[in-house]
C-alpha cells in the first residue's frame, strides 16, 4: 500500500510560501494562475514579452528566452519554485529534463512529457509505434523529393503537411493533388518554428468531428472531462462546445486511448487529447500536457474549469471533473494589427442572460491573435453555440 504525503500550501511572500511558476503566461496560464492564486500559492509568471497576460495577476513576472537552456536554468535556479508548469511548447525541454534529473526542480506534469509533446515526431512515434494507438497514416521527411516520395509511397491524397515544430497550424496546409505539393512544402518551411526543415505528412482522416478529451492524472487517478467538440478554421480554433455528443463505443474507445497516452507520459496535472472520431472509430490526433484552448469552454460549464482542475492536480489536491451545464465558447480575434487597442461593444455582448467574456489583455493585437473568448450556457449545446457566436461578432475591436 502506498501513502501520499499530506500536502501543505505556505503563506505568499513569506518564507513558508508553495512557490509555483508558470513558463508561458498567455491566456490559459493566465487562468491557471488565478486558479493557484486561489489556493494561497506564491506564483511566478514567466513569458518571452512584458506585461503577457499571467504577469498581469501574478505576483512576480519575469521576462526571459524560454527557448534558451541557460537563461532557463538562471532563471529556475534564482526563483527556486517547488513546481515549474510548462504552458507552451517552445521551451528549453531538455534543460528542464536536466534540472529535473538533478533534483533542482519537479516539472508538470514530467519533463519527458514536456519534451516529447513539443516535437511532433516524439508524440506520433510514441502513440503509434510504441502505444500502438490509431492514428492516421504518416511519415516524417526532410526535403522536397522525401515528401513526394511519401505520398506516392502510401500516404495518398489528400493529406495535410505540418512542420514538426509548430502549434496553432501554422506551417501547416491541406494537399489535394500533385500541384499543392511544392506550396505545401515551401508554407511549411516558412511556419516552422525551427528552421531546419522536418515535416510530418499525414493521411487525411475524413471526420465526422473531432474532440478535445480533457483528462486529469491526480492523487483520485484518472478522471475524464465530458468531451469537447471543436471547429477548427486553417489549424486554430474558433469554436468549442461541451458536451459533444458521442456513442457509447466511440466514447469508450476514446477514453481508452487518453488513458493509454496520459498514463504513459505520467506525472500530475490535466492534459487536452486530441481525437478525430468517425462512427464508432476513434484515431488519435496529438495531446497537451496542459490545459488546452478549446477547453475555455469549461470557464461556463464545470464545476472546476480545466484550469482549476490542473492547479488542484498538480498541487496534490482531489478533482472532480463533473459537467455543470451545456456551454460554448467563441474566440475574439483582434481584427486589427496594433498596440494598446480597444474593445467597443462589450456591454451589448454581456446583455444576454447566460454570457460571459474574458479579455486576455493582450498589449498588442494582431489581425488573427486570439484577443478574447465569448462564453454562453444554455439547455442545449446548439443554443449555447448560437448565443457565444453572438456574444463574441458584438466585441468590436479597434484601434
Ligand atoms: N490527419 C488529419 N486529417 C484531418 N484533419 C486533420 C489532420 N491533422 C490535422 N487536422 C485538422 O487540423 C487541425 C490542427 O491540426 P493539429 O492539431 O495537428 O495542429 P496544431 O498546429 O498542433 O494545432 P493546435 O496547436 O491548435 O492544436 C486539427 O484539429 C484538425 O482539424
Ligand atoms: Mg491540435
Amino acid at each position: 500500500m502506498t501513502t501520499t504525503p499530506p500536502v501543505t500550501i505556505g503563506t505568499p511572500l513569506s518564507p513558508t510560501a508553495t512557490r509555483v511558476m508558470l513558463l508561458g503566461s498567455g491566456e490559459l496560464g493566465k487562468e491557471v494562475l488565478i486558479a493557484l492564486q486561489r489556493l494561497g500559492v506564491e506564483t511566478i509568471a514567466v513569458d518571452r514579452y512584458d506585461h503577457a497576460p499571467g504577469q498581469q495577476v501574478a505576483h512576480h513576472a519575469r521576462t526571459i528566452t524560454m527557448s534558451d537552456p541557460a537563461a532557463l536554468r538562471a532563471l529556475i535556479e534564482a526563483e527556486n519554485p517547488a513546481l515549474v508548469v510548462p504552458e507552451i511548447e517552445a521551451i528549453a525541454t531538455p534543460e528542464l529534463q536536466t534540472l529535473e534529473a538533478e533534483g533542482v526542480v519537479r516539472v508538470i506534469p514530467t519533463a519527458r512529457a514536456a519534451r516529447l509533446t513539443m516535437d511532433r515526431e516524439g508524440i506520433r512515434r510514441l502513440a503509434a509505434e510504441t502505444l500502438g494507438l490509431p492514428t492516421s497514416p504518416y511519415q516524417f521527411c526532410d526535403s522536397l523529393a522525401e515528401l513526394q516520395a511519401a505520398i506516392d509511397g502510401g500516404i495518398g491524397y489528400p493529406c495535410i503537411v505540418k512542420p514538426v515544430m509548430s502549434s496553432s497550424g501554422k506551417g501547416q496546409s491541406k494537399i489535394d493533388g500533385p500541384a499543392d505539393v511544392q506550396k505545401a512544402w515551401d508554407y511549411a518551411m516558412a511556419g516552422g518554428r525551427v528552421s531546419h526543415g522536418r515535416v510530418i505528412v499525414e493521411g487525411f482522416i475524413d471526420f465526422d468531428y473531432e474532440i478535445t478529451l480533457l483528462t486529469v492524472r491526480s492523487v483520485d487517478g484518472t478522471s475524464f472531462c465530458a468531451p469537447i467538440g471543436h471547429v477548427q478554421v486553417s489549424g486554430d480554433y474558433v469554436e468549442s462546445w461541451q458536451p459533444q455528443p458521442m456513442s457509447p463505443l466511440a466514447l469508450e474507445r476514446a477514453q481508452q486511448i487518453a488513458r493509454a497516452i496520459t498514463n504513459d507520459l505520467g506525472g500530475h496535472g490535466l492534459f487536452g487529447v486530441e481525437l478525430f472520431v468517425q462512427g464508432d472509430q476513434v484515431w488519435f490526433s496529438e495531446v497537451s500536457p496542459r490545459p488546452h484552448d478549446t477547453g475555455m469552454v469549461t470557464m461556463i460549464t464545470q464545476w472546476q474549469n480545466e484550469f482549476e482542475l490542473h492547479a488542484r492536480a498538480i498541487l496534490g489536491l482531489p478533482v472532480d471533473t463533473s459537467l455543470r451545464n451545456p456551454g460554448a465558447s467563441a474566440v475574439v480575434y483582434g481584427g486589427v494589427d496594433a498596440a494598446g487597442i480597444v474593445f467597443d461593444g462589450v456591454d451589448a455582448a454581456l446583455a444576454e442572460p447566460g454570457t460571459e467574456l474574458r479579455l486576455f489583455g493582450k498589449p498588442e493585437s494582431f489581425v488573427k491573435r486570439r484577443m478574447g473568448v465569448a462564453l454562453a450556457r444554455d439547455e442545449t449545446v446548439d443554443a449555447a453555440r448560437d448565443k457565444a457566436k453572438r456574444a463574441a461578432a458584438k466585441v468590436q475591436p479597434r484601434r
